[in-house]
């Protein structure tokens, strides 16, 4: 196993990422574990190596943190990343001076002296013949004197010293970030480092994570009843069948539908959780009641405010008499368990060690499990989405329903414009399933893959103005759907993507006939910026 020391860094949880990439176990621990802790943890011999993360702080303000100077007495590879650097050369007896102008962004290092973490490793060569790589820098501070036993490994012009090395102690510092994807070689690097130099055996796999993560949620709620809001979309759901794989019956899930969601959506959660993971799942169908809060309102915030503030209440109300045991078999709730996936907790600022800076605040950490007196369980927190993605798969989960497009919390509310009827759903829900079915009946010859899994996000919105049609002998005075297709890989930006005319043309042919109330239909080709994904 590899041991992550956390100094607070925004992107620490990415560097424990890329280890697993390399199918390798590793564990991320706050820098204040202290040296005993350290000696225990490396004492069974499992232990290969120690990376020391960055952070947001500089190693001579008087309140930061040191790693534990263990690490440097057992015998192991030490690799220390941006302030784990110079910490490590602060430690070892290394000079660090701060007060530099702050640098960020892409640089290019010159790799030097042949270094076991660097040879051979570089994106191009210079007439002179020095290799160079491209990498991600963020810092104020550099090491400005290399401690005793280092050589110098690599430098940028505004910093010398931007990776040293020990090769006889394997103990490693880089300056720049190798975790981050701006850094090209950083996966060849980290691999580098966590297979060969510290002999990690690359034999990690998503079920040994199930086994552990399905372990800890034992430990965590011993034989304590948990509840879960299942909303059918990827995170929910991966939480959902990872905590059953733990606990069975001890897991009630809820499932609030507001009638928002699109064709056949809540059978198919409740056919998949109760029907194949006989889990325990409580539909609470709120349509009228969600219907009834937004009957003339035409505001999309008013909307988005009433949904969620609604959504709340439903979920508070059953949480409350699942709290209360009043449901028969129930003891009474102990813990409310969340999806919250681990770009939630960085947006959040809750990384864990509480020392990353906070960006802003996000609707799915904190503040209901301290409302409902319940404690918070949240086994995906420290995994990607690509991640949950592959755990939801190893756990059993149809590939399709963990691959779907994003659906957002308000549902249709958001893709009828204007005021949201009953009326208009339903026939928004119809055309919608047309539109995604072709989607994934097309295949793009050149890649083989659907439509569906060439765009990042599709889905039809309801136009509540009538146009004038022809069918048969009459005339039709109907209703409009827009049909949107967006590639994009942050959701940040996105283009509208370039569907075939066949695919388009069969999609607007089957809507126009076999929705009836919908006589026209129109292909959205804006992209974000300026507009929006959705269109409220
Ligand atoms: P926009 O429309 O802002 O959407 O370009 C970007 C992404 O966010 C989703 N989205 C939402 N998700 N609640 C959500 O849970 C919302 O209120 C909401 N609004 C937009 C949208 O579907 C797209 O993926």
């Amino acid at each position: 196993k590899i041991l992550i020391l956390d100094f607070g860094s925004q992107v620490t949880q990415l560097i424990a990422r890329r280890v697993r990439e390399a199918h390798v176990f590793c564990e991320v621990h706050p820098c204040d574990v202290g040296d005993d802790w350290v000696r225990q943890y490396a004492a069974d011999g499992t232990l290969k190596g120690v990376i020391l993360s960055g952070s947001h702080a500089s190693v001579y303000e008087e309140t930061t943190d040191k790693a534990p100077q263990a690490v440097f007495e057992l015998g192991v590879p030490v690799l220390g990343i941006c302030y784990g650097m110079q910490t490590m050369a602060h430690q070892l007896g290394g000079k660090v001076e701060g007060g530099h102008l702050r640098e960020f962004g892409f640089a290019s290092v010159r790799a030097r002296g042949h270094t076991r973490l660097l040879a051979d490793i570089a994106d191009f060569t210079t007439p002179e013949g020095h290799g160079m790589l491209n990498v991600w820098m963020s810092h104020g501070d550099k090491v400005t004197e290399l401690p005793a036993g280092f050589r110098l490994m690599a430098s940028t012009e505004s910093c010398p010293i931007a990776g040293m090395a020990d090769d006889d102690r394997r103990f490693y510092g880089v300056q720049f970030h190798p975790e981050v994807t701006h850094t090209q070689q950083g996966r060849a690097i980290l691999e580098r480092f966590v297979l060969e130099i510290c002999g990690a055996r690359p034999d990690w796999i998503m079920r040994d994570h199930i086994a552990e993560a399905v372990a800890a949620i034992r430990r965590q709620v011993g034989d304590e009843e948990v509840i879960l809001g299942l909303s059918g979309g990827v995170d929910s759901s991966v939480a959902a069948a990872l905590i059953h794989r733990a606990i069975g019956d001890q897991l009630t899930c809820v499932f609030v539908d507001h009638g928002l969601l699109r064709l056949n959506e809540g059978d198919m959660v409740m056919d998949m959780f109760a029907g194949k993971l006989h889990a325990k799942v409580i539909r609470v169908d709120a349509s009228e009641a969600f219907l009834g809060q937004l009957a003339g309102v035409g505001d999309p915030e008013a909307k988005r405010k009433i949904i969620g503030r609604e959504f709340v209440e439903v979920f508070k109300a059953e949480a409350a008499r699942l709290k209360a045991g009043l449901d028969g078999a129930h003891q009474g709730a102990k813990w409310l368990a969340q999806g919250t996936i681990y770009p939630d907790v960085i947006e959040s600022g809750g990384a864990k060690s509480k020392k990353a800076v906070s960006i802003k605040s996000h609707h799915n950490v904190g503040g209901l499990p301290e409302q409902l007196g319940l404690k918070l369980l949240e086994p995906l927190r420290d995994l990607f989405k690509d991640e949950v993605r592959e755990l939801g798969v190893a756990l059993g989960l149809p590939p399709e329903m963990v691959y779907r497009h994003p659906f957002p919390g308000p549902g249709l509310g958001v893709r009828i414009l204007g005021e949201v009827k009953k009326e208009y759903a339903d026939l928004l829900r119809r055309a919608d399933a047309i539109f995604i079915e072709e989607l994934r009946n097309f295949i793009d010859p050149a890649t083989g893959k659907s439509w569906y899994d060439l765009t990042s996000q599709a889905f039809a919105v309801f136009l509540p103005v009538k146009s004038v049609g022809v069918m048969g002998d009459g005339r039709t005075y109907d209703y409009v759907v827009a049909l949107r297709a967006v590639q994009t890989s942050d959701f940040m930006t996105a283009d509208w993507a370039e569907l075939p005319y066949a695919l388009l043309k069969k999609v607007s042919g089957r809507i126009i006939n076999e929705v009836r109330g919908i006589n026209r239909v129109t292909y959205d080709v804006s992209s974000k910026p300026p507009a929006t994904i959705e269109w409220e």
